[in-house]
């Protein structure tokens, strides 16, 4: 008998693909093939690809071009993911190494794409389109860390916001039953994990396909699995955000103290243009809900700059937005224009180098508000969940219920164990994390 097929993967872009390629890793495993760290070992190569922004896609092509000899050797390799689902068979023009190109809708069917492979097929696609109404689902999934595990709860986006590739890429949106959700959150409590992060490109457009819960119920259920002590739920879309979430979070404890809200613009007719479905006051009525909470709430955002029409009033309107929410953090990128997309055909495009100064100009702004939201943690005492040590530095690095990086020391000779949870006083700040020492 052959030995045991080996493959290595590579993940690029958002968490539901570090995710994706957990459950990947879990079935191929549970298909017989081992895992390997290096590419030099492995029979089978596989990308889990980007394609939000434009550098996200060139940077896999640039690598897929190496592989011609890695390719005589007896390697084969795939295309997994949004670059996967947005080219299609063009992969193989691009690429004619690649013998697997398969979007994430697919994904159940890998096993027999590969089996396909072996058999010495050449080009195997796995492009389901926007029909699918299946979520991927699998019992095998290799999360990679033992005390924080991802669940996605929706996946796709019908927004199509003018900008962005994800519906063309992900399909249409599909929700997971939230009994199943909130077995597998069980079943991760029963084996040790403590947090659990639900995801979805759009994680509060959840709707149940049974009717039995709402977005916010399933967050307040998942927050009382026994043993589970942190939930947080990543991205919210603004239109879809509701007041029942803060609700949740004021209610149960285990739900985190931070809402990532992506905002992209704080001018309404930007707003519009991007197809956002919401206006500047819309969005800071949800912020207003957010700080009327009874707890404090960290926000972060995402911002586009310079799309096509955003004048220098527009972006002047969006710096204002930054100075009256006072996020904790900020995930700023110039656009990039997308094919598919409907904002390619759009008028007024900023030049280069006017959204790169606009984006510079942003991310100064943001440094300055974070320095001072962060300081004013000194001298708290914060709960922070170990994540492990930074030998370099001889310090513990936690994270906060808020999402905030927490370096800390304890006096004592040994760590404390990862996923393990202390008190730590705040002695030190800066713009994007914390000092501390433990409390003894
Ligand atoms: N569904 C989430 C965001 C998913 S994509 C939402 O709607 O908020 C993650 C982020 O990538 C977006 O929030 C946006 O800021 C950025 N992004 C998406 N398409 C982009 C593009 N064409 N150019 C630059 N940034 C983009
Ligand atoms: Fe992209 Fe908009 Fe969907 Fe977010 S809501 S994934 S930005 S189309
Ligand atoms: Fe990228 Fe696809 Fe996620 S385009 S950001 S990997 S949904």
């Amino acid at each position: 008998m052959a030995s045991r097929k080996t493959f290595y993967i590579e993940t690029f872009g958002c968490q539901m693909n570090v995710h994706d390629s957990e459950k990947v890793i879990g079935t191929l495993e549970h298909h017989g093939y081992a895992r390997v760290e290096t590419e030099e070992a492995a029979d089978l190569i596989l990308y889990n690809t980007c394609s939000i922004r434009d550098k996200a896609e060139q940077k896999v092509f640039h690598r897929l071009n190496d592989y011609k000899s890695l390719y005589r050797q007896g390697k084969r390799f795939g295309v997994l993911g949004c670059v996967a689902q947005q080219e299609g068979e063009r992969i193989f023009e691009r690429a004619p190494f690649v013998s697997l190109v398969s979007g994430s809708a697919s994904y159940r069917k890998l096993p027999e794409m590969l089996v396909q492979i072996e058999q010495g097929a050449t080009r195997v696609t796995g492009l389901d389109d926007r029909q699918t109404e299946e979520t991927f689902e699998t019992e095998f999934t290799a999360r990679s860390n033992p005390h924080r595990g991802y669940i996605t709860i929706i996946e796709g986006c019908d927004k199509f916001c003018a900008y962005c590739v994800v519906p063309y890429t992900r399909g249409k949106e599909r929700s997971r039953r939230s009994q199943s959700v909130l077995d597998e959150a069980q079943r991760m409590a029963d084996s040790g994990f403590t947090e659990i992060q639900l995801l979805g490109q759009n994680v509060n457009s959840y709707r149940d396909p049974d009717g039995r819960r709402t977005f916010a119920e399933l967050l307040a259920a998942v927050g009382v699995v026994p043993g589970i002590r942190r939930v947080r739920f990543t991205t919210s879309h603004p239109r879809d955000f509701t007041r029942d979430i803060v609700q949740a979070i004021d209610a149960v404890p285990a739900l985190c103290d931070h809402v990532h809200l992506p905002v992209q613009s704080g001018s309404s007719k930007v707003l519009r243009l991007m197809q956002r479905e919401y206006t500047r006051e819309q969005y800071l009525e949800r912020i207003g809900w957010i700080r009327e909470a009874k707890r404090t709430i960290s926000l972060t955002t995402d911002i586009i700059a310079g799309f096509p029409g955003e004048t220098a009033q527009d972006f002047e309107e969006t710096m204002d937005l930054l100075d009256q929410v006072q996020y904790d953090g900020v995930f700023a990128f110039k656009y990039s224009p997308r094919p598919n997309t409907p904002a390619l055909s759009m008028a007024d495009s900023i030049p280069e180098e006017e959204k790169s100064k606009r984006l510079q100009v942003l991310l100064d702004r943001q440094r300055e508000i974070q320095r001072v939201n962060y300081e004013k943690h000194l001298g708290e005492v914060l709960e922070a969940m170990v994540e492990g040590v930074n030998p370099a530095r001889a310090q513990i690095v936690g994270r906060t219920s808020q999402n905030k990086t927490l370096n800390f020391t304890t006096g004592q000779p040994i760590a404390p164990a990862p996923g393990s949870y202390l008190p730590v006083r705040v002695t030190k700040t800066f713009p994007n994390s914390l000092v501390g020492e433990a409390l003894a």
